[in-house]
């Protein structure tokens, strides 16, 4: 089993189109997988069609310590789990400070959740911050990917980024390590996306040994700016169910079947779900 982060500090570099879009292409080529929303803003539960009304657990819950993961996750389509977030949990920040062992709660409760209920893939959305539910996701990971938007900024806050998998790793979760960029919104064609893709290629093959990103790639699919993919949340379907043969449906395939080729040891060939 995989246990994936999504995460980058910066806001709408496409971790939640992402999370939802890989979580959902992974579920369609027949593996169990569980998206969980760790986002306040609970976009990826939207996405998936789910918004959150009154007192309905969502993970808010499990960080209160009032319900477990299995109470609080549901079933979206073939495959596909969803535990889901809305707007109380962006109190558990405050709620927790005072906590022992705060940064552990996520991991707790997946392990839980896990010796019951087997799936392949267990993908979290984070928020765009390096708060506790960043650090809670990073302790229950195995796997970092960071989408990144190529501009000309897209480099800066990359080096915090890694320097917060790196503590996590020396202090929380030996196991962590980075292992891939996914170049977003990428514009096809452009003098700028290709530079930051080199800087970047650069930047990662210069890196420490030791470091957890030592041995991140940058994925071969460039997920090019597709308006269908900005289109589909509104209308609660990932972009498989929204628009199959859209440029972005076909990106987020290819990424799938890369994320599905580094699986130890590899079960090619792939079969489609339903
Ligand atoms: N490849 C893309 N092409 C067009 N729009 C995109 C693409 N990826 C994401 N978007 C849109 O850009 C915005 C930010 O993406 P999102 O995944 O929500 O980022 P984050 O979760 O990092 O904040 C959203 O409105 C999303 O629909
Ligand atoms: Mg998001």
């Amino acid at each position: 089993m995989r246990k994936i982060a999504v995460m980058n500090q910066k806001g709408g570099v496409g971790k939640t189109t992402t999370s939802v879009n890989l979580a959902a292409g992974l579920a369609l080529r027949g593996r169990r997988v569980c998206l969980l929303d760790l986002d306040p803003q609970a976009h990826a539960s939207l996405h998936v069609g789910v918004e959150i009304a009154g007192d309905t657990p969502t993970v808010y819950h499990t960080f209160a310590g009032t319900k477990t993961l299995a109470q609080v996750r549901r079933l979206v389509g073939p495959n596909l789990w969803l535990i889901p977030s809305n707007l109380d949990l962006a109190a558990a920040e405050l709620e927790l400070a005072d906590t022992v062992g705060r940064e552990l709660i996520l991991r707790e409760a997946t392990a839980e959740m896990l010796a019951h209920e087997p799936y392949d893939y267990l993908i979290m959305d984070c928020p765009p911050s390096l708060g506790v539910l960043t650090i809670n996701a990073l302790t229950t990971a195995d796997e970092v990917f960071i989408p990144l938007q190529p501009h000309f900024l897209a480099l800066h806050g990359l080096s915090k980024l890694l320097e917060t998998t790196a503590l996590v790793t020396r202090r929380l979760n030996r196991r962590l390590k980075v292992s891939g960029v996914v170049l977003c919104m990428y514009e096809t064609g452009t003098r700028l996306a290709v530079d930051v893709a080199e800087d970047l290629a650069d930047f990662l093959s210069q890196s420490d040994r030791d470091a957890p990103w030592s041995t991140a790639r940058i994925f071969q699919t460039r997920i090019r700016r597709n308006i269908k993919l900005a289109e589909a949340p509104s209308f609660g379907r990932s972009i498989f169910d929204y628009a199959p043969k859209c440029p972005g449906s076909l990106d987020y395939l290819g990424l799938v079947d890369e994320v599905l080729v580094m699986e130890q040891p590899a079960v090619l060939p792939l079969r489609m779900a339903g």
